[in-house]
């Protein structure tokens, strides 16, 4: 597929803008937001509170079992088509039961997947999966529940596997991306990276999200923890 060799900037509020430069983007100043807590499985996961500009209270954040599909279920029937083609990138009315096989077959080292809670419902994934191309890349996938979409539900979910994925060794994002999406372009631009556009879809790698360092510790107990039962599950 050819793809348009002019970067683009991804942070603009209208229509992207061609410019002939790298994206930079200002890293942002984070202080902590993650406590230690146990999920309804027993394994470690994550609290996150004071979400900015936010109305929800608090958000559960865990590792997904590996094999688990009704989260990924529950999340896929809170959105609408609109956002589901956004997230796929094309018409997804269901979630066929390969398609959710694939997405819940977690190692949480080449392919981890965490899912954001409110009030012990789902509400958002966060995916990232290694590339075959570089082991260091992996491709970022976020999606969220429309009632809950513009809360920070995304930023948490981004700064959550941003984290694991760098202690299992990756070092960049890939993201795909429709050019219409705002927000996931507000969340990717701050990060960094080149990006360009083809048929309507933007595609660079970014950096990691910078996050507080007790944060990281926490994140990176729980992701540790998850990849090691991922094993076990594996090896039963
Ligand atoms: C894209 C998506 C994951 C973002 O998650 P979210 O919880 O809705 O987004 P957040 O509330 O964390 O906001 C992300 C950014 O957009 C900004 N934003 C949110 N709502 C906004 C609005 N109504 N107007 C302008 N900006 C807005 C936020 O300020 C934030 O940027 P900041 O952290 O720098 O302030 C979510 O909207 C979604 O699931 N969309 C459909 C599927 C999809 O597009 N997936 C992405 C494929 S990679």
């Amino acid at each position: 597929m050819p793809v348009c060799p002019m970067p683009v900037r991804i942070d603009a509020p209208g229509p992207v803008t061609l410019v002939p430069a790298t994206v930079t983007g200002a890293s942002r100043w984070v202080t902590e937001r993650f406590h230690l807590t146990t999920g309804e499985d027993g394994a470690p996961a994550l609290l996150a509170t004071a979400l900015p500009r936010s109305l929800l209270p608090e958000l559960t954040v865990s590792p997904l079992t590996r094999g688990d599909t009704n989260p990924l279920q529950r999340v896929f029937d809170g959105m609408s088509p609109e956002s589901r083609r956004m997230r796929f990138l094309a018409a997804t009315p269901v979630m066929a039961p390969h398609m959710a096989v694939r997405l819940a077959d977690v190692d949480h080292a080449s392919h981890g997947c965490w899912v954001a809670g409110l009030e012990g419902e789902p509400v958002g994934i966060g995916r990232y999966i290694r590339t075959s191309d570089d082991p260091a890349v992996a491709e970022i996938a976020l999606e969220v529940v429309d009632t809950c979409q513009g809360q920070g539900v995304g930023r948490v979910l981004l700064d959550v596997i941003g984290t694991a994925a760098a202690d299992a060794g990756i070092a960049s994002l890939f993201w795909l991306m429709d050019e219409t999406n705002r927000r996931v372009r507000l969340l990717a631009a701050p990060l960094g990276g080149r990006f360009t556009r083809d048929s309507g879809v933007l595609e660079g790698t970014t950096g990691l999200p910078p996050v507080a360092p007790l944060d990281a510790v926490r994140i990176v107990r729980c992701a540790r923890a998850a990849r090691r039962r991922a094993a076990e599950r594996t090896a039963a």
